[in-house]
């Protein structure tokens, strides 16, 4: 499967990298940046950081630095920390950018794998919304568009309705969701309940020191995050569940419907079943235990 992943590195964004990296199936053909847990100017230098130190050969093209319709974006750096990777500060710039910005990046792959690419969406959607403006074609000939975002059923994480990708840019969401694309929304319904333990990370950076050692370390800034809103038992691997999706579809439970995104007021970000819109295939659980443990042992095998 070839793979684009497009992305706001991000601590669990840096985990899903590594096991996209780590699958055998996937040919992970290149990273697209976006705002998101950080600028956009650190996205695109810590996912070729992160190209670098996992050993990923691919290019790293830079999209939007803001949402539709804003003219400034602020971080919520107490997640993800200051420069997006826990602790770590001075990331160093490692190669240089692609020279297409993220969404002729997204066309041209699209053009040059029709039906055959895979994009694994798993920051705001502003770069995928803007491909869609971009290339009429792009839409037909993305294979399949798999979103980390939303919340069908489950609570929001930024507002009790809205899930931090979608509600970082709602209405390029919408535009997304609005397409004719093939779109599987894998949604905090599911991402909650795949959680990595302090003892998980532990076992990484004991049996993997080198990769396992990184994720442990950046780990502990997200850890201590959850813990300190009330989710004690671990972090929860968002985006390396939507890796997964990618790969593993029958690990999960869908429900069909269209997905209309609240635009304004008290739900602004939230994902609303609509059934005048193209159906999506909504992720509403999946095999926890065989997701979480397909992650760690996908990650020790990177040593
Ligand atoms: O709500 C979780 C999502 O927001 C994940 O993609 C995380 O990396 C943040 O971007
Ligand atoms: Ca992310």
């Amino acid at each position: 499967m070839k793979l684009i992943i497009d992305t706001d590195p991000g601590i669990d964004d840096a985990i899903a990298i590594a096991l996209a990296h780590a699958l055998p199936q996937i040919d992970l053909i290149g990273m697209t940046a976006i705002f998101g847990n950080t600028f956009v100017q650190q996205s695109s230098r810590n996912a070729r950081y992160l190209a670098d130190l996992i050993g990923i050969d691919a290019p790293v093209a830079e999209g939007a630095a803001l949402p539709y319709g804003a003219s400034e974006y602020a971080p919520s750096d107490y997640v993800h920390g200051p420069e997006g990777l826990g602790d770590i500060t001075d990331i160093p710039q490692i190669g240089s950018n692609d020279s297409r910005d993220a969404a002729t990046f997204l066309c041209d792959m699209a053009a040059a794998h029709a039906g055959a690419l895979t994009i694994c969406a798993i920051g705001p959607l502003t770069n995928i919304a803007d491909a869609i403006k971009r290339d009429p074609a792009f839409a037909a000939n993305v294979a399949s568009l798999v979103i980390m975002g939303g919340a069908y059923e489950h609570a929001g994480n930024v507002s009790p309705y809205a899930e931090a990708n979608i509600i970082h840019d709602a209405a390029a969401a919408d535009v997304v969701f609005a397409s004719s694309m093939n779109i599987t929304m894998v949604g905090l319904d599911a991402t909650m309940k795949t959680l990595l333990t302090p003892t998980d990370f532990d076992t990484l950076a004991q049996k993997a020191p080198r990769i396992g050692g990184f994720m442990k370390r950046i780990s502990d800034f997200y850890l201590d995050f959850y813990r300190s809103v009330g989710v004690t038992n671990g972090c929860p691997m968002h985006d390396a569940l939507a890796v997964l999706a990618c790969t593993n579809p029958e690990k999960f439970t869908f429900v069909r419907n269209g997905i209309r995104v609240a635009q304004s007021g008290e739900d602004i970000g939230a994902t609303l079943g609509d059934t005048t819109r193209p159906p999506v295939k909504i992720a509403m659980d999946c095999d926890a235990d065989w997701a979480t443990s397909t992650m760690m042992d996908q990650i020790i095998e990177l040593g």
